[in-house]
């Protein structure tokens, strides 16, 4: 039966405009104009360009796509921080980057399906369980902001067939082999969301809390006041 989310799906989707969402090990930000430079040099690197099949862009077509971005209903942006970096108010937000994860409605009349992309961008952050923190966050973020109770909610991930270390992570949280392009050289992992996978796969998230991106920064950006003696 079909599960008419759209209505709601609309309003969820620009919600993370102004959310904060904080793991173990990372921090997950709404992509900003502050982070296009830097996201822009990690997408110059060919390595990168062929693991996640994008183009290089300007860094002021950079700018425009963050703008779009932000301003799709359908896509949901988070920039993932390192969570230690970024409790150091010394380091400029941007140093704190290590990558980025979305998740998007790819069609906008079956809102109880959304694709989802990741990327560790900086290398040496890779295999120390960022992306499996990072994956387990935003499903559960998913699943929670649009799904209605009881009803279920698909989530597919298009990656590269030479991309192993990214079909073995998804493998681990139940995706399985949707189908193949010889053509484009992906395959489409897929995995439905219910109960029983949430408690069994994901477990406990109440390591993962909720906060406001704006007030979060301008605590975290206040000027140091040295107490009086
Ligand atoms: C794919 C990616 C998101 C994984 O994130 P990560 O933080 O490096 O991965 P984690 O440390 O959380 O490990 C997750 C799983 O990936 C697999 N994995 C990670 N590093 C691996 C390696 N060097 N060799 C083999 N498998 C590896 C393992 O299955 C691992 O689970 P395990 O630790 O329980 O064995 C990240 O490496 C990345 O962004 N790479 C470049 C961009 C990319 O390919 N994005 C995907 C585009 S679709």
């Amino acid at each position: 039966t079909a599960v008419v989310l759209r209505p709601l799906a609309l309003l969820i989707m620009r919600i993370n405009e102004d959310t904060l969402l904080e793991g173990e090990k990372v921090v997950l930000v709404p992509y900003n104009a502050d982070h296009v430079p830097r996201y822009h040099q990690w997408m110059c690197s060919p390595e990168l360009q062929k693991l996640t099949a994008s183009e290089p862009l300007t860094l002021e077509q950079e700018h425009d796509m963050q703008r779009s971005w932000r301003e799709d209903d359908d896509k949901c942006t988070f920039i993932i921080l390192d969570k230690q970096k970024w409790a150091d108010p010394s380091i400029p937000e941007q140093e704190c980057m290590v990558g980025d994860v979305n998740i998007f409605l790819t069609d906008p009349s079956d809102p109880s399906l959304a694709e989802l992309e990741i990327m560790i961008a900086v290398p040496c952050y890779r295999g120390k369980g960022l992306g499996k923190e990072v994956t387990r966050m935003m499903m559960y973020y998913g699943r929670t902001k649009l799904m209605i109770k009881d009803h279920l909610f698909l989530f597919e991930v298009k990656i590269g067939l030479d991309n192993k270390i990214t079909i073995a992570m998804f493998k681990k949280f139940h995706f399985q082999e949707l189908s193949i392009s010889e053509v484009f050289r992906e395959v489409t992992l897929g995995v439905t969301v219910n109960e029983a996978l949430q408690k069994h796969v994901f477990g406990n998230m109440d390591f993962m809390l909720q906060r406001e991106y704006g007030k979060a920064r301008d605590i975290r950006q206040a000027p140091f006041t040295p107490l009086s003696l």
